[in-house]
Formats: structure tokens, C-alpha cells, sequence
């Protein structure tokens, strides 16, 4: 099996970029980066700059494998990420287009490698809870029900692959945002900074260079771990709360409203 693919190659942040084109003869079955491993050995062996792409687990769970491939985040394949892409997705003699995320947060370091730190400041913002260390508590010391249980391992599937930004016309990072926003706000550990939360973790993502959310739900469409755009209604209904019953003068929130 063949496949024409046009890569985009950039040489660092500020030089200019340019697809070149490679005809690598492949597996059907290799997954989508071990067709780039075998265009990198390519290159090794002709003394050329190997694809810079970033890749982890290749398990579809660290979230570092994104590109886009012929115009979508992660590919054609729904709810998959490139790293769990396999060859035989594609027509024998298919051109592929591979481009990095391009969005103004996520600014370009290599080829395909971005910048995703504008996400860990987000995290860092407000993605955890406050608790006292020590002794583990006992499992069933704080109740959470059924519904809620799902509904927090639902927003927690999140990987961070940035491909809701990268689908989203503005670049926005509302589902992220909200999923982790909403993962939190669910569980009991997760009130006590609940509205704080929220508002510092906006700020955040507005600081970071990401777009406002106009309800395209291109997110929702290219996320690889389904995460709905219920999240972003969960989001905004508590930054309303947080926005217009601020705390008095001097005080902070604390618990749940
Ligand atoms: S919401 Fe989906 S697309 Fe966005 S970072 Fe999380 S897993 Fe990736
Ligand atoms: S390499 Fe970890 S999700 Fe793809």
C-alpha cells in the first residue's frame, strides 16, 4: 500500500513553514505514527531532518499525539486519536495533508510539534482541589452518588489533546475548560473552590490567546474522548453564578451555592 502525504515542515517558531511531499510504501495495519517512524527512518538514513510530531502512550490516553490530517483534528476516524489511527483508514494511493493544531494559544515550536503550555496554565489555574494530606481517608468516607459519579468520569475522560481548539473556528478552549470545570464541580471534593475555580480558570484561557465559544460544537465533533457540549452549559451557568453574586470585599468563596 502507498500513500502520497504532503507534511508540514517548519524549521522553528519564526521561520517560514511549507509542506514537502513523501511517498512512503506502508502496512495497512501500522498505526498512523508508525507511518511516520517509517518516513523519520527514511530520512535518518538519507541525513535528512526527521518529522517532528509528538507522541507519548500511543495508547490514546497522554493526549500528545495531535495533528490534522486532510482538514480534521486526529483524522477522519470519529472519536479516535492519531496515535490509534490505522493505515487501512485510508485508499491505497490517498494524498494526505498533515498539518500541526494551528491556533494563536497553540503557537508552532516544530513541523507538527505546538506549544500546549497555555493548557497547563490553565490546570495550573485552578485543575485541582485543596486537601489535607495525611493518612488515606476511608473509600466510602465521602458519598458520591451513581449519577454523579458518571457524569465526573464522563467530563475526567478528558486527554488535553487540544484537537476541540484546533476544530473550533475561533480556538477556542471552552470544551477543555469545561470539562475540567465540570469534572470538578460535580464531586463533593471539588466545591469548596467550585466558583473560584471557574472564574480564575477563564481568565486563564482568555489570557492564553484562546477564542471566545460561539456554539460551532466543531469541538464536540473532532474531541476523541466525546466529551459533550453539556460541559460548556455546566461552565457558563456557573461563571454566571460566580460573576454575578461575587463574594463581599475581602472574603473568598467557600462551598458550594
Ligand atoms: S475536550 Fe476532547 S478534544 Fe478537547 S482537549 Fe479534552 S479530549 Fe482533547
Ligand atoms: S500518543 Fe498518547 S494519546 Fe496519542
Amino acid at each position: 500500500m502507498k500513500l502520497v502525504l504532503h507534511v508540514w515542515r517548519q524549521a522553528g517558531p519564526n521561520e517560514p513553514g511549507r509542506f514537502e511531499r513523501y511517498e512512503p510504501h506502508t502496512n495497512p495495519h501500522m498505526s498512523f505514527l508508525e507511518l511516520l517512524d517509517v518516513v523519520n527512518e527514511g530520512l535518518i538514513k538519507q541525513k535528512a531532518d526527521p518529522i517532528a510530531f509528538d507522541h507519548d502512550c500511543r495508547e490514546g490516553i497522554c493526549g500528545m499525539c495531535g495533528m490534522v490530517i486532510n482538514g480534521r483534528p486526529h483524522g477522519p476516524q470519529r472519536a479516535t486519536t492519531t496515535c490509534q489511527l490505522h493505515v487501512r483508514q485510508f485508499r491505497d494511493g490517498q494524498e494526505l495533508w498533515i498539518e500541526p493544531w494551528r491556533a494563536r494559544g497553540f503557537p508552532i515550536v516544530k513541523d507538527l510539534v505546538v506549544d500546549r503550555s497555555g493548557f497547563d496554565k490553565i490546570i495550573g489555574a485552578g485543575g485541582f482541589i485543596t486537601a489535607r494530606t495525611g493518612s488515606a481517608p476511608d473509600g466510602n468516607t465521602i458519598p458520591v452518588g451513581k449519577g454523579d459519579a458518571d457524569r465526573a468520569m464522563d467530563a475526567a475522560a478528558c486527554i488535553g489533546c487540544g484537537a476541540c481548539v484546533a476544530a473550533c473556528p475561533n480556538a477556542s478552549a471552552m470544551l477543555f475548560v469545561a470539562a475540567k470545570v465540570s469534572h470538578l464541580a460535580t464531586l463533593p471534593q471539588g466545591q469548596p473552590e467550585r466558583y473560584a475555580r471557574v472564574v480564575k480558570m477563564v481568565d486563564v484561557m482568555d489570557e492564553a490567546g484562546f477564542g471566545a465559544c460561539t456554539n460551532h460544537g466543531e469541538c464536540m465533533a473532532a474531541c476523541p474522548k466525546e466529551i459533550s457540549i453539556d460541559f460548556i452549559a455546566q461552565l457558563n451557568r456557573d461563571l454566571l453564578k460566580a460573576t454575578l453574586a461575587p463574594p463581599p470585599e475581602g472574603k473568598h468563596w467557600t462551598g458550594a451555592a
